[in-house]
């Protein structure tokens, strides 16, 4: 369980994780300076840069040295695994939870404010067309009639995965935020790269370092094409850190040494002991995509999610789907083209 901080200064939780604290006073003095702040209409492009210019103006203005530092680490070359932001604003008259996995019109922009404003200029904001109606800012709640789903619609536990896992890497978010509006009872799961790496034996790490698996597209990505078969943990090239790709929904190994190697991968998910965190209203978890599996416990009470993809730059993206300059989403049909 993540400790409850009352000192302002960052602290390590573990060896992949930070938890950092906003003071009372710079929260409420940015939930003042946000309230006006009208959400736009995020097919407006010049609209929504206008919005997340605003926000990050905003948030540069009230968020601590400490908060910013570890933010900038976070979306650093090398960064961390994870980071929590505690105590950030959110709308004080939130409407009821949206049932259609939609954003409510008469919601205040509080949050979506403050999303834009944690990640700022340290990183891009996107979204796929193909999932929620292309909103850069997800609502993450369950669904009537979707509760058994693998998605942020359930009720069911979620399973260990990546976000994108059947998209090729350079189209696949480096990371997702995580904004708590409401939650009963629900914990998020984390399970770092390095920590599987450490547990797994040497022929197993040789097995999941093949390409062999192809990762389905989830329940919330409708249709598409066969993606090719791909690695599921390994060390990166370029900063030598781990890495690991795994879909939410089916995995189809492409040869019997790969089907007995990814069900000892899951036997292996199943006996780690994950990192947990409840995402409270105002809590923020930031976590690399890359680096760490993520899926959560069962749904029991009410539970809204404000949910943000980001990758370090948008022009691959851009280029190969043809993209105006400020285009912020893409559909993953196009993207699995450059598979
Ligand atoms: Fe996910």
């Amino acid at each position: 369980m993540i400790p409850q901080l009352q000192d302002p200064s960052p602290v390590s939780l573990d060896p992949y994780g930070w938890i950092v604290r906003l003071p009372d006073i710079d929260r409420d003095f940015w939930l003042d300076s946000v309230l006006s702040l009208q959400y736009p209409d995020f097919r407006d492009l010049e609209a929504w840069a206008e919005f997340r210019a605003i926000s990050r103006r905003l948030a540069d203005q009230h968020l601590t040295s400490e908060i910013r530092q570890c933010l900038k680490t976070f979306f650093g070359p090398v960064g961390c695994e994870y980071l929590i932001v505690e105590n950030l604003p959110i709308d004080p008259h939130l409407p009821l939870v949206p049932l259609d996995g939609m954003r409510s019109s008469g919601k205040q922009g509080v949050s979506e404010a403050v999303i834009a404003g944690l990640i700022g200029d340290r990183a891009e904001i996107f979204s796929y067309a193909n999932e929620k109606a292309g909103s850069p800012i997800h609502e993450v709640a369950p669904v009537p009639g979707l509760e058994l789903s693998q998605s942020n619609a359930g009720r069911t536990p979620m399973v260990y995965h990546t976000d994108g896992a059947f998209l090729p890497a350079r189209f696949r978010p480096k990371g997702l935020l995580l904004l708590g509006l409401l939650n009963v009872d629900t914990d998020t799961l984390i399970m770092p790269a390095a920590q599987l790496m450490d547990a797994a034996s040497p022929d197993l790490l040789d097995a999941l370092g093949q390409p062999w698996y192809r990762h389905m597209q989830p329940a919330s990505f409708p249709g598409g094409a066969v993606p090719n078969p791909r690695p599921i943990l390994w060390i990166g090239k370029r900063w030598h850190y781990p890495q690991v790709t795994t879909s939410s929904s089916s995995i189809e190994p492409i040869n019997a040494a790969a089907s007995d190697a990814l069900s000892e991968f899951r036997r292996l998910c199943a006996h780690l002991t994950p990192i947990r965190i409840t995402i409270q209203p105002g809590t923020a978890l930031l976590f690399r995509n890359n680096r760490v599996l993520h899926g959560r416990n069962a749904v029991g009470g009410d539970r809204w999610l404000q949910r943000a993809y980001f990758a370090d730059s948008l022009e691959p993206f851009r280029t190969a789907t043809n993209a105006d300059p400020l285009a912020f989403c893409f559909d993953t049909q196009s993207l699995l083209q450059w598979s």
